[in-house]
């Protein structure tokens, strides 16, 4: 089994010849990644194989806000009516040819360590993230993310359920 390591985005990355198959999430870490982090508009983080500096797969994070009238009623059940704070996953992508290797399951539990971690020293509810497609929706329903009312592609985990997840 592969041994991934994870970190921030450096110029010693190569990515270059990064394909998920989604145009979208290429380009992004081809052409549009640089400005992101240059202006912290995001954060990303890198996966690698030991001894490679070839990006197999990557995720980005910033903050972000949800209207509490989107959280399905279970949730917004004791939360003021004002916008909730949240993590965002703006994007999580594995190179084709690294998929079903767990790369996709290993960089959303990072994200998420992360987002606790996070959530030590500032106020955050939980991570959203908005799916590129339905196939990508279940895989983060997999996950234990729900679906919030305004799309069904705009998922949400809380941090609650993930802390419950990590105790158990
Ligand atoms: C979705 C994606 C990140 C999954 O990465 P991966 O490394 O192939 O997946 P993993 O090997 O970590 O799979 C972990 C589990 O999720 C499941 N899974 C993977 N892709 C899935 C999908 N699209 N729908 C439902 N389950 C999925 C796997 O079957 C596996 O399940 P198991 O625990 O029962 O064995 C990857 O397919 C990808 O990059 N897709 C293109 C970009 C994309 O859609 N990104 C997500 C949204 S922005």
């Amino acid at each position: 089994m592969a041994e991934w390591i994870i970190s921030p985005l450096s110029k010693a990355h190569e990515r270059a010849g990064f394909s998920c198959g989604k145009a979208p999430l290429d380009l992004f870490l081809l052409a549009h990644v640089s400005q992101y982090e240059k202006r912290r508009l995001a954060r990303t983080y890198v996966a690698t194989e030991a001894g490679s500096t070839i990006v197999a797969g990557y995720y980005t994070l910033a903050t972000g806000s949800l209207d509490a009238s989107v959280l399905p009623q279970p949730l917004r059940k004791k939360l003021p009516n004002y916008p909730i704070p949240t993590i965002h996953l703006g994007r999580l992508a594995v190179d084709t040819n690294c998929r079903g290797r767990r790369l996709g399951e290993t960089l959303l539990l990072h994200a998420l360590k992360l987002a606790h971690e996070s959530s030590e020293r500032i106020g955050i509810f939980g991570v959203d993230v908005w799916a590129i497609d339905d196939e990508a929706a279940a895989f983060y329903r997999k996950y234990g993310f729900i679906a919030l009312e305004d799309d069904p592609q705009h998922l949400l985990l809380s941090l609650k359920t993930f802390n419950r997840a990590l105790d158990a």
